[in-house]
């Protein structure tokens, strides 16, 4: 299995920008300390994802995330994130309602995890936020396509970019692109939109269910692992079955402090000895 080329120093979002037409950028999320270092090794940016509220925190969506919620975890995977570039994800409400709100948000996101970069959602309406962030010292990735914390207005998670909203959703990846946006994150696409797209605009494309057309690609880390055994959206491939295994390993636990297998003598101490 092979991890990130040798490295001097973490990469950084201008790092992230050049790789397109070179490699392919590869991204997860993480959103706690032992997560991070397992995906830190491999990974060009580790995203610390608004999905955590749904994922970690059992929310119905992405709405109801904080920014105390992003800081939170934002610092336990800046702990253990050295080789990725660290994005944090703006929560919905800490940024739409002006350049300012959103930059005196980014900015204590930034200062308090120690991330090289945030994310928010939303295509040509937020281009001029995009810029004012850009301009102060603030790099963004941006996403579009189907915006999670816009779930309420999209009447559910569907695939955007069909037929004539192919143009809107263009529109919207080239808009943030030319504001400064240093990649663009392409969520839920038909796969040709996702390869037009992606020929068409200056900065990578990061896809999650667009299409291998794409300059990079993101999943939820929990999805691929596969922790979740009735969630199984048709984007994600599950490299694992870990919720099955640790299913499996706590129904043992159970069984054996029930027959009193557990501990055994080993996991237990000598009334004298060093250990
Ligand atoms: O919140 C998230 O995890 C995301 C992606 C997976 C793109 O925005």
């Amino acid at each position: 299995m092979s991890a990130t080329p040798d490295r001097q120093r973490q990469l950084m979002p201008v790092d992230i920008r050049q790789l397109k037409g070179k490699s392919p950028v590869v991204c997860l999320t993480a959103y706690t300390t032992p997560m991070a270092r397992l995906v830190d090794e491999h990974c060009d940016v580790v995203l610390v994802g608004d999905s955590l509220g749904m994922v970690l925190h059992g929310l119905p969506s992405t709405v109801g995330v904080t920014m105390e919620m992003m800081i939170l975890h934002g610092q336990a995977v800046a702990r253990a994130t050295s080789r990725a570039c660290l994005v944090v994800d703006m929560p919905f409400g800490s940024y739409e309602e002006s350049p300012q709100q959103a930059f005196r948000n980014a900015a204590r996101i930034v200062a308090e995890t120690g991330c090289q970069a945030v994310k928010l959602e939303g295509g040509q309406h937020m281009a001029g936020t995009v810029r004012f962030l850009v301009d102060r010292g603030i790099p963004v990735m941006g996403h579009v396509g189907l915006t999670p914390q816009s779930v309420n207005a999209l009447g559910g998670y569907k695939v955007q970019g069909r037929g004539e909203d192919a143009a809107r959703v263009t529109q919207d990846a080239a808009a943030l692109a030319e504001a400064g946006a240093f990649a663009v994150v392409l969520e839920k696409l038909p796969e040709d939109l996702g390869a037009r797209i992606t020929a068409e605009i200056g900065v990578p494309t990061i896809g999650i269910g667009a299409g291998v057309g794409c300059d990079g690609q993101i999943l939820v880390l929990d999805d691929m692992l596969g922790l979740f055994a009735d969630f199984r959206p048709k984007f994600v491939k599950r490299y694992a079955e870990m919720g099955a295994n640790a299913a499996q390993a706590i129904a043992a636990y159970a069984a054996d402090v029930r027959a009193k297998q557990f501990p055994g003598p080993e996991h237990s101490f000598a009334t004298e000895g060093k250990a």
